[in-house]
């Protein structure tokens, strides 16, 4: 199973692929994670990102289409992969086709997480993660701030320094204007399917599973 979970900022695509990573037993690939480990590490690549990242701009088509060719040739990609944060434009979608087909990966859905741009900024305003198990929380859920409801580490939260009001009006506008376009490109080819993401995590999990049960027709296997 290879598919794309795309959406606009906060749409709950992480939440999401971390869930179906571990039920579908099948990596979770996030542009967004490998480059903010990269920025965290001081590496090349983290030096060059650090400025977009913060800005929420994105970074330059030529690194990404760099980036996802090495992580989708790791072997733990081989029996399927969910891929976050890309393709984010035109040019990244282009290349990727071109790049499945000189890797012999057929068959790619894409899976797309809709919610109302009001919640957005809310749900983005409200994240917080956990340093130690990299879960995300809305942290008005959690009851202690100081200890991680799912792995119990103390003081390990952080709030992304993209999730301030005013990147996150930015990065809704390159989402609208640089991204948005690249569904077109995939409901052309009949690949895509639509969840209302605006409902509990849970249901959102359940919807995003019939309907790839249905579009595939393959009654693949579910670790609860
Ligand atoms: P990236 O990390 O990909 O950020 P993003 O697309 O802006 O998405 P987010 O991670 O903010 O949101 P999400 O949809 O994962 O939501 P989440 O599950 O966390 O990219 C960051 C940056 O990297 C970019 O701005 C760019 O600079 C660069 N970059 C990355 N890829 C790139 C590319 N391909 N090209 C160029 N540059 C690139 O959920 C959000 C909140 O909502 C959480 O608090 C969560 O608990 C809550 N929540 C989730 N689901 C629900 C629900 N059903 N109900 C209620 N709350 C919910």
């Amino acid at each position: 199973m290879r598919f794309i979970l795309f959406g606009s900022p906060g749409a709950g695509k992480g939440t999401q692929a971390k869930i179906l990573s571990s039920k579908l037993k099948i990596p979770h690939i996030s542009t967004g994670d490998i480059l903010r480990k990269a920025v965290k590490d001081k590496t090349p690549l983290g030096i060059l990102a650090q400025k977009a990242l913060s800005k929420g701009a994105l970074v330059s088509d030529e690194v990404m289409i760099g980036l996802i060719k090495d992580a989708l040739q790791e072997s733990r990609c081989t029996n399927g992969f969910i891929l976050d944060g890309y393709p984010r434009t035109l040019a990244q979608a282009v290349s990727f086709d071109k790049l499945t087909v000189e890797l012999k990966l057929p068959d790619i859905y894409v899976v797309t997480i809709n919610v109302d741009e009001s919640e957005i900024i809310e749900r983005l305003a409200n994240r917080r993660a956990c340093k130690i198990c990299h879960n995300i929380f809305n942290y008005q859920d959690i009851k202690d701030l100081n200890k991680c409801p799912s792995c119990g580490a103390v003081g390990s939260f952080y709030q992304r320094n993209d999730d301030t009001r005013e990147v996150i009006k930015h990065r809704m506008d390159v989402y609208n204007n640089s991204t948005k376009p690249v569904l077109a490109h995939y409901e052309k080819q009949n690949m895509v399917m639509h969840i209302d993401g605006s409902q509990p995590v849970n249901k959102v999990t359940e919807h995003i599973l019939s309907a790839l049960k249905e579009k595939t027709g393959e009654d693949f296997k579910i670790s609860v």
